[in-house]
């Protein structure tokens, strides 16, 4: 099939773009490149530089290409951030995706791979949180990912619009394989972070509290690989495709990870001392969050395999050590 991949050069964006073209669909990333960059653009991919917040490039470039579904993966995702500033989420996740749904309309464009998260769950009631799980988001970032749900769900009802909306869990690690290179600019999540440290372009790792109610006392997440991520979004849209039919999924490893425990790990596989400091709990922060991913294996005959810890750390230090 032919596939606009909407924010294909970011850095999940990336990863998806490299699996769909070697499971032979032909692919058009959209990027307007304010966090993605050129370097994670494959040779056998067509490339527009376009953005989604506006309409008529979207609608080109689905026209121009003939794709037949859309991956959507071109949202800002700091979560800190968007609690700062909700009105730049608002504008380029929720009006960014409302365009790709009107021009999926307007073209006759008929799947969209969503890219949705774990955020919309918010704090969890009972672990691990499946799909049934209440969504009552804690952060904005969250929120405006559930809001897509819901717009997606009444598009696909309106206009036969088939979707997947994927909520991922804590995404990690890097291509197992070595195709992609690119660092992600100013991150915020714990492993690039603590790759930066590792590897001296920051001082050092915060931890962001260890009183918490865990073996440890730091956080527990569910990381996921990019690479899993990438497969489920290829699984997804043969499902989708193939049953006519939306689904809403988690992806996760189902294996719950202490900062703590992603830290030490790291300074084995580096072999780096990597100076961390406690500091105190950041705002909004659950204790614990692992998923259920059962319903993605029963659906997709999904399950990931490049999860474990130590995957996760060394294909991100493949890429870190080199800069
Ligand atoms: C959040 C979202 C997730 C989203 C992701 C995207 C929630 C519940 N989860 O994950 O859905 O996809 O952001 O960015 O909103 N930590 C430190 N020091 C650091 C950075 C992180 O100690 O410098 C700790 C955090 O306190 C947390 C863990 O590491 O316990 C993971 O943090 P992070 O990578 O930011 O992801 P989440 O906040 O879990």
């Amino acid at each position: 099939m032919n596939i606009l991949v909407i924010g294909g050069a970011g850095y999940i964006g990336s990863h998806v773009a490299r699996e769909l073209l070697d499971r032979g669909h032909q692919v058009t990333v959209f990027d307007n490149l304010s966090s993605g960059l050129r370097e994670n653009l494959f040779s056998g991919a067509a490339f527009v530089h376009g953005d989604t917040l506006r309409y008529e490039q979207l609608i080109s470039a689905m026209r121009d290409s003939g794709a037949g579904a859309a991956v959507y993966l071109a949202a800002f995702k700091a979560v800190g951030e968007s609690m700062i500033k909700p009105e730049k989420y608002s504008v380029n996740n929720i009006i960014g995706a409302m365009h790709l749904l009107n021009a999926a309309s307007e073209t006759g464009l008929k799947y969209i791979i969503f890219s949705s998260s774990a955020a919309v769950y918010g704090e969890p009631e009972y672990l691990p949180v499946d799909e049934k799980h209440p969504t009552n988001p804690s952060n904005y970032y969250g929120f405006t990912k559930l809001e897509i749900e819901k717009f997606l769900s009444w598009y696909d009802r309106l206009k036969g619009i088939r979707y997947a909306s994927l909520r991922y869990f804590n995404a990690a690690g890097y291509d197992v394989k070595g195709r992609v290179t690119g660092l992600e600019q100013n991150p915020s999540n714990l492993i690039p972070v603590i790759m930066e440290a590792a590897c001296g372009m920051r001082g050092e790792l915060q931890v962001f509290g260890n009183d918490y109610d865990t073996p440890d006392g730091t956080c527990v997440r569910d990381y996921i690989h990019v690479n899993d991520l990438a497969a489920a979004h290829a699984l997804a849209l043969d499902y989708v495709s193939g049953n006519d039919k939306s689904i809403t999924v988690n992806l996760g490893s189902e294996e719950g990870v202490s900062v703590t425990e992603v830290l030490e790990t790291a300074r084995r596989v580096t072999g780096k001392a990597i100076p961390a400091k406690i500091t105190g709990r950041r705002a909004g922060d659950p204790a614990k969050l692992t998923a259920s991913a059962a319903m993605a294996g029963e659906l997709l005959g999904w399950k990931a395999r490049y999860s474990d810890m130590e995957t996760l750390i060394r294909t991100s230090w493949d890429v870190y050590r080199d800069k």
